[in-house]
């Protein structure tokens, strides 16, 4: 049996991919991977309840706390490193990394992104902003990517991508919830499996 790819999940807010991502732990559809840390840059993010209530060891690291960005990420590396992990999960992480961060996790860092890249994707777009752009561009269909994570943002090799209809009468926040219920707790979960997986066996192979 492979040695289960040990997972980060880095959060900001409320957590609900994070929780798809726990019950797809529960329910055996991540099986090569195990969550073993979830971090937040909000100490009062919902996401770390989320984590608590599943058993799943918290940390916390504010760039307020941090002298600048460099401190920020140092702190979050050692706390990574410190953890083993081995698979970095971006469900939610609203701050965008540096090359040097990235560089420590080469193909080990996966994103969700609310849209189709590359439409509404790049700096500022983020959260419920995606969303308001789709509608306001007019286009008909909209969803939600899961990528790798290089030094551009939203511009790492897709891994897999799932599209949402967009209905007369959608706002933001009906769309967000549609692109999340149809797309981003479906597809994450999957991609995380996918790419644990192929973690865990390149460790055997090693
Ligand atoms: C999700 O829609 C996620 O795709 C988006 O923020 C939301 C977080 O919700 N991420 C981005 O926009 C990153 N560019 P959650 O905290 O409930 O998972």
């Amino acid at each position: 049996m492979l040695t289960k790819t040990k997972i980060a999940v880095l959060v900001s807010g409320g957590g609900t991919n994070l929780q798809a991502l726990i019950d797809a732990e529960k329910s055996g559809i991540i099986k090569s991977g195990e969550i073993s840390l979830v971090l937040s840059n909000k100490a009062d993010a919902y996401a770390l309840t989320r984590a608590e209530n599943a058993g799943i060891a918290t940390a916390v690291v504010e760039k307020k706390t941090c002298a600048d960005k460099v401190e920020f990420e140092t702190r979050i590396i050692e706390c990574l490193e410190n953890n083993g992990i081995e698979l970095v999960i971006l469900a939610g992480f609203m701050c965008i990394l540096s090359e040097n961060f990235i560089s420590h996790f080469e193909k080990r860092i996966i994103n969700v992104h609310p849209s189709l890249i590359p439409s509404f994707c790049g700096e500022g777009f983020y959260g419920l902003r995606v969303h308001e752009a789709a509608l306001s561009y007019g286009v008909k269909v909209t969803g939600a990517t899961v990528h790798f994570v290089n030094e551009i943002p939203d511009g790492g090799e897709i891994i897999m991508q799932k599209a949402v209809e967009i209905l007369d009468g959608d706002t933001p926040e009906i769309l967000q919830k549609r692109v999340m219920e149809q797309a981003e707790w479906i597809m994450l979960p999957k991609a995380a499996e996918l790419v644990s997986k192929k973690i865990a066996e390149e460790k055997e192979q090693n």
